[in-house]
């Protein structure tokens, strides 16, 4: 399996909790943008993928003109949008209107992510959103009247302002929709937005209640929890992810985009204009590439196995690398071992990053 991701960095307003690479105000860029990714992909002439994730930002903020463009730099570089097995817009409620819907399911798109939060108007505004729920809910039935029938919705858990209750009552009101797929992530406040400045802190125990909620209550609802933020009605995990967590190949085009291919990581610089610099003058857009070998790629590939719920199966030599490693985790409760497969206990799934600590180098010696 392969990937192909296209970084999308633009949004109406910066959230307040928000660290990804994406910037408010700067619509201005994105013709220029759009050219700079078509030429960033002629780098690629042979790159073939099984997926496709358009993802930010916010891609549902490029106009309908833009995005059609987009959609078609990315058939003529690459493929049809309707000949990946999946093809994934990531959208806001405020900015998929009916017009964009149309384009992009005849454009062949057929999976949306749209980021709800909060089921909570009050919540969604305390935290720079730019969507009330009211329209969230006609973007959803927008959406499914546009013919999409593999939608994924976001929510985070221990937003400030947000009670237990309410976050319980809102995973209700989703499910009622039945998405076909749910991300629920645990708020992380960092450095440098908003929230880190304002002090907001994120209430571990909140945190946890809330997600052990999640996690009974999405299974009960006939969602299978696959990945540790992830959960899906049967057959509808996003196999983009999944190939992530497969440690498959993709290559990732924009600025700020992660690339995995021929056993080398690569990152491109995060700074839009520096990134449409580079590429206008020839230049490499990367501002950072890694091949990791020995005990530290072995690592790489267990850790992110380990956030798919079902678990990993060892290679003899990530079983002769990370013997030590396992036997502790397991003594501590964080993993089951059973033959060749580790996974992740109910106890592990919200203690995650304890238990990746173990498989991130550097290491002090390599064994082969
Ligand atoms: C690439 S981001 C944003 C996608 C889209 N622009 C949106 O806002 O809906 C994907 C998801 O990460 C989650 N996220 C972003 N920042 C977060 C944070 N600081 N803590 C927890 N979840 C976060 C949100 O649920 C968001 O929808
Ligand atoms: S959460 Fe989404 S909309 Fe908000 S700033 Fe981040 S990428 Fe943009």
């Amino acid at each position: 399996m392969s990937g192909l991701y296209i970084h999308i960095p633009f949004c109406r307003q910066k959230c307040r909790y928000c660290d990804f690479a994406s910037f408010a105000g700067a619509e201005a860029l994105i013709n220029g943008y759009l050219s700079a990714l078509e030429k960033e992909a002629s780098f690629y002439p042979s790159f073939s993928a099984d997926t496709l994730y358009i993802g930010g930002g916010t891609p549902s903020l490029l106009s309908a003109a833009q995005l059609e463009k987009l959609c078609s730099l990315i058939a003529r570089r690459f493929a049809p949008l309707g000949m990946f097995q999946e093809s994934t817009l990531e959208a806001n409620p405020e900015s998929l209107t009916k017009e964009k819907l149309r384009l992009l399911k005849d454009a062949g798109v057929n999976r949306l992510s749209l980021g709800l939060q909060s089921f909570d108007d009050g919540v969604l505004k305390r935290i720079g959103r730019v969507h009330d729920v009211k329209t969230f809910l006609s973007a959803y039935g927008a959406a499914r009247e546009a013919g999409f029938d593999n939608i994924s919705v976001d929510l985070i858990a221990g937003l400030p302002g947000q009670t237990k209750e309410m976050f319980l009552q809102g995973l209700k009101k989703l499910t009622d929709l039945k998405p076909e797929h749910i991300s629920v992530y645990g708020l992380q406040v960092e450095e440098g937005t908003p929230f880190y400045k304002e002090g907001v802190q994120a209430d571990e125990d909140l945190l946890r209640a809330e997600l052990e909620e999640t996690h009974r209550f999405l299974q009960a609802a006939g969602y299978v929890h696959y990945e540790i933020s992830n959960f899906a009605l049967p057959g509808r995990e996003s196999r983009h992810n999944l190939n992530y967590w497969q440690n498959g190949e993709y290559l990732g085009l924009g600025s700020a985009a992660a690339s995995y291919l021929n056993g080398v990581r690569r990152g491109n610089v995060p700074d839009v204009r520096e990134y449409m610099r580079r590429i206008g003058a020839g230049e490499n857009p990367a501002e950072f590439t890694e091949k990791l070998t020995g005990k530290a790629k072995e690592g790489e590939a267990v850790m992110l196995g380990l956030r798919m719920l079902g678990g990993v199966r060892l290679s003899d030599v990530q079983k002769r690398f990370f013997a030590g490693e396992i036997q502790d985790l397991v003594r501590r409760g964080l993993v089951e071992q059973n033959g060749d497969f580790i996974k992740l206990t109910f106890e592990g799934m919200f203690l995650a990053n304890q238990a990746f600590m173990a498989f991130v180098g550097p290491f002090e010696e390599a064994c082969s």
